[in-house]
This record gives structure tokens, sequence and C-alpha cells, in this order.
């Protein structure tokens, strides 16, 4: 018995003793007799010793019994779907009309939110308070001392951080202006806020404004040292516009502070903005300038801005007339020409 006849002879053992037995059939079907005479050498020792009970059942005769006929059922006829009552003439649902695009129809527009109306009505945000400085915070009970003055304006600036309180935050701002001069100054000037030099800087009243500023502060006898500067938004609003009341507002408690700290005999609001928000009124020049308004403790002086100066400098003149009333409060003499 050659090798595959052997492994033959293995796989069969291991059918048998699975029970399975009629495989060997197979080998009476072949009609190769050399074939058969192999697979009988192979298979006949295993099919020998299957057991008798192994064996198929020879076919039965006796009839299969029939299974009864079932009885054919009827399907029962459809029921008719209820009809919907026509509507009456005046009670039809509009008809659905779909309008196929046309090819002209322009492509949608992005919304453009800065051209976008501002709400209106139940929509409209509430308006932001005008609130004096004098009510916006209780007047502070003690004094600072002098030499304790600069280290609480540096407070202050850190507190102010990197700020993102307000949009200005994120208008393209690359410096905070915080203030300039002496923590001690007797008289303080306030501006709007920064303009493009004051960003690049970080120093309030340098560009062209600030020029005349300082001519100003000079023709008063003072030096710009001597004199605390400061403004109502510490970033520059874009293209110089106008702060807005959302952005001043939040600027504001820190120039309260510094307002509170330095504690000046004498501010000196430079423009509108300045003043409105000082003061917590909305009002003309006109009206504000020629007297004298309270601002936490402080005598306020309200004048037109350097930069209207220099559009208008017809206006000099009722300018340097605020000026001499307040050098008038604070003792001070024009400096001599020599
Ligand atoms: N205008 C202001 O109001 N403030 C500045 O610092 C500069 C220009």
């Amino acid at each position: 018995m050659d090798g595959s006849a052997e492994s033959l002879r293995g796989y069969l053992e291991y059918l048998r003793d699975l029970g399975i037995y009629d495989v060997y059939r197979t080998s009476d079907a072949s009609d190769d007799p050399a074939l058969a005479a192999w697979w009988k050498s192979v298979a006949s020792p295993i099919a020998a010793s299957a057991p008798a009970n192994a064996q198929r059942p020879a076919a039965s005769s006796a009839p299969v019994p029939q299974r009864p006929a079932a009885p054919i059922m009827q399907r029962p006829a459809p029921t008719p779907t209820p009809q919907r009552p026509p509507l009456p003439a005046g009670n039809r649902a509009p008809d659905i009309v779909i309008t196929p695009p046309t090819a002209a129809a322009p492509p949608p527009l992005a919304y453009d939110f800065d051209q976008a109306p501002a709400p209106t009505g139940q929509f409209a945000p509430p308006a932001m308070p005008l609130v004096s400085f004098n009510n916006l915070a209780p007047l502070p009970t003690e004094r600072i001392a002098p030499a304790d003055k600069a280290a609480a304006l540096q407070s202050v600036r850190n507190t102010i951080g990197d700020c993102t309180r307000c949009p200005l935050a994120y208008a393209g701002r690359h410096h905070i202006v915080f203030a300039d001069g002496d923590p001690n100054a007797e008289l303080m000037f306030v501006g709007e806020g920064p303009g493009a030099d004051e960003d690049a800087s970080g120093i309030p009243f340098v560009g062209k404004a600030g020029q005349l500023l300082n001519n100003m502060i000079n023709a008063m006898g003072l030096k710009r040292e001597q004199v605390y500067i400061a403004n109502v938004v510490k970033c520059r609003p874009p293209q110089n516009r106008t702060p807005e009341p959302k952005e001043a507002n939040t600027c504001s408690p820190f120039l309260l502070q510094q307002v509170d700290i330095v504690q000046p005999k004498v501010i000196v609001a430079l423009g509108a903005t300045a003043a409105t928000y000082l003061l917590g009124v909305k009002q003309s020049l006109a009206n504000l300038r020629g007297h004298w308004h309270d601002v936490r403790g402080a005598k306020c002086a309200v004048t037109y801005h350097p930069a209207f100066l220099l559009r208008d400098p017809r206006q000099k003149g009722e300018a340097w007339k605020d000026l001499q009333r307040v050098m008038v409060e604070l003792g001070l003499k024009p400096p001599t020409r020599g």
C-alpha cells in the first residue's frame, strides 16, 4: 500500500470512528476495475469492521401516509378606501406650485454684518447708561501717599493686563496706552483714545495732536513731565473713530482709578468724548466750556481737543482762555520769553 492509500485508510478509519460508513458504497459505483480493486483493498477491512447496526435500513415498501389536503381559504374582498369629502370652494388648500429655478437667478449673497441695520424695537439692545465718574464708584476715603502713587498706578496697569474686555482688543491694537506723566501731578489731561502714533508707541499724545498739547502745556508754564495724561479708552479705535459707549464704559473704571490715585487738583477734559464720560452728560462743548465741573473732588475744565484745534486753528484763542482759567486755579504763571 503506497503512502496515499495509507493516508486514505487513516481518513476512512477516522470517519468510521464518527459512525460514517456509507462512504464505502461509492467503491461499488466505480466502473474502473483497477480502481475498484484498489478501493476494495483499502476500504474492505474497514467496512468489515463496521458494526451490524450501522447498516442503512432497507427502504420500506409501506405506503407513505398522505397529509390531508389543507382547506383552501378565500381571501376577503378588500374594503374600499374611504374617500375624503371635497373641500368647500372657499376653503380649498392652496395648490402647491413648484417653480423651477431659472438660470438667471443670482447666487445667494453672503450676509454683510457690517452693513446690517441696527436692531430696533424689542430686539434693540438697551441704551448704554451714561454715568458720571462721581456716580460710578464711591469716592476714596483715604488719600494714597505720594510715594505710593506710582506703584498703585502700576497695579491698575497690571490689572488691565493684555486686555480683551471690549472689541477694541481685536481691532488691530498694537499697544495698550495707559498713561504718561507724573503720578503726583496737580494737573491731569484726559483725551479720547490713542491714535496711530500712540498705538505704535504705547504713549498717549505723541502724534501731531500730542505736539500741540505739549505746546499748550508749555504755554501754561509747565513741562509735559509735570502733568499726568490719560485717555478714556486705552486702545486705538479703528480709523480713529469715536469710541463706542460699550468700549468707553468698559475702560472707564481704569481711568476712574487713575484719577482716584493721582488725585489732581484740576482735570482738563480734551474734547467732547472725554467730557461726556467724565461728567456723564452729553452736551455741546459750548455748554460745557467756561465753568467748573466736579470730577471725583477735582475741578474739571472742558476745552477743545488738540486734534480739533489742528483742524480749526481759529479756536486756539478760545482754548487758551480755558487754560488760563486753569492756570489761575493752579497759581501758574506763563513762562517769560527770554
Ligand atoms: N488723541 C487722544 O485723544 N489721545 C491720544 O492719546 C492721542 C490723540
